[in-house]
């Protein structure tokens, strides 16, 4: 009776001097398992005569239990130790951004577009939008294009196979050579007053420093009973000082030619030239960056409006060449090239928000 409890005192010191769950497995093992101390001596008791075996069994099943409940309460307690450690010294700054730096970047253009939207929006502008592929009818003819007007032959616009379920014009198909196709869906289908924007991709065939085969172009459209060429400039002088953030930008209106518009005029913004360098703002030169005029009363009558109720103005823009010029970026196919090291010196932090238009400053 003395080994087993001098057993006792050894094995419950092992349990109680256990200060981790693996010091425990081992005094688990060192008592209870196949080659255990208890276990040892329970294989010995066939060979004790019968009054030893009993009192001896009982022994060691009682010291068996006590040693299972201490190693279970011991457990719970390590258990419980280890979670109240975690718990003080993991940590987490909820403050922190997710990530510390985003791996992607928005592309000039989205930006670009993001920009415009804000500032035509905070104008009252709202957004429509038309599809790439268009017919004669709304890239052209609709738009007061003549017959054989240069801007509807082979070479400039990508034409694709006639639709077979439709007739005439509308089913002479093409990729859209501008968004001003979207000004006659608009008129087509809505009720006047209108005053939208759209963007979107244009397409011309033409490659070189200053020409895409695909590139990008917002296109304004106002109408309603009053509104004159005053509303135009002073509408797209807002727009031009907002976007390129310079409050005394200087602007000027040039005589031009479109068809769908009467008169028809260009914008200028000012700049300087200096040491190969372009400045945008007050300057002694001028840089085109619009098309605008009063839309042609053929083109109201094209899409059923009544040119002696309704009149206004439209305006079209290239996004490349407007992003060029505001970001310094010097040649336009690099849009285009899916350049990782281009975008991450051109491209915008998702964080980013774009410029004052948002009603910031
Ligand atoms: N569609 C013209 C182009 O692609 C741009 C343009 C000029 C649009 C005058 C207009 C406008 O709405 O009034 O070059």
């Amino acid at each position: 009776m003395t080994d087993i409890n001098t057993l006792k005192t050894e094995l419950t010191g092992m349990v109680e001097a256990a200060n981790d769950l693996d010091a425990l497995e081992s005094a688990r093992v060192a008592a209870l398992g196949k080659k255990g101390k208890i276990t040892g001596l329970m294989a010995g008791l066939g060979k004790m005569a019968p009054d030893e075996r009993k009192a001896t069994g009982q022994a060691l099943n009682e010291l068996k239990n006590e040693i299972a409940t201490l190693l279970e309460r011991q457990e719970k307690a390590l258990k419980k130790q280890a979670m109240e450690e975690r718990l003080s010294t993991e940590r987490f700054d909820v403050t922190l951004p997710v990530r510390p730096e985003p791996a992607g970047h928005i592309h000039p253009i989205s930006q670009t577009v993001e920009e415009m939207l804000a500032i035509f929006a905070s104008m009252g502008f709202e957004v429509r939008e038309g599809p790439d592929i268009e017919d004669d009818f709304h890239n052209f003819t609709a738009l007061n294009f003549p017959p054989g007007h240069p801007a509807r032959e082979m070479q400039d616009t990508f034409f694709l196979p006639e639709d077979p379920t439709e007739e005439g014009e509308r089913a002479k198909k093409l990729l859209r050579t501008h968004t001003s196709a979207v000004q006659i869906h608009t008129m087509m289908n809505e009720e006047p007053p209108h005053k939208i924007v759209c963007f979107g991709r244009t397409y011309r065939s033409d490659y070189d420093m200053t020409h895409t085969p695909m590139f990008h172009q917002i296109e304004g459209l106002v109408i309603d009973k009053q509104t004159h060429m005053g509303h135009l400039k002073g509408c797209l002088m807002d727009f031009a000082r907002t976007f390129f953030d310079i409050d005394d930008l200087p602007v000027r209106f040039r005589p031009s030619f479109f068809p769908f518009t009467e008169p028809s005029a260009e914008m200028d913004i000012g700049c300087s030239r200096k040491d190969g360098g372009l400045k945008i703002g007050a300057g002694d030169d001028w840089l085109e960056i619009l098309g605008c005029g009063m839309v042609h009363p053929n083109v109201l009558k094209n899409c059923g409006l009544d040119p002696d109720e309704y009149q206004g103005f439209a305006f079209g823009m290239g996004i490349e060449r407007v992003a060029m010029l505001k970001y310094g970026i010097p040649d336009l196919r690099t849009f285009f090239e899916s350049d990782t090291r281009w975008l991450n010196h051109y491209g915008f932090s998702p964080l980013d928000r774009p410029n004052r238009a948002t009603g910031e400053k």
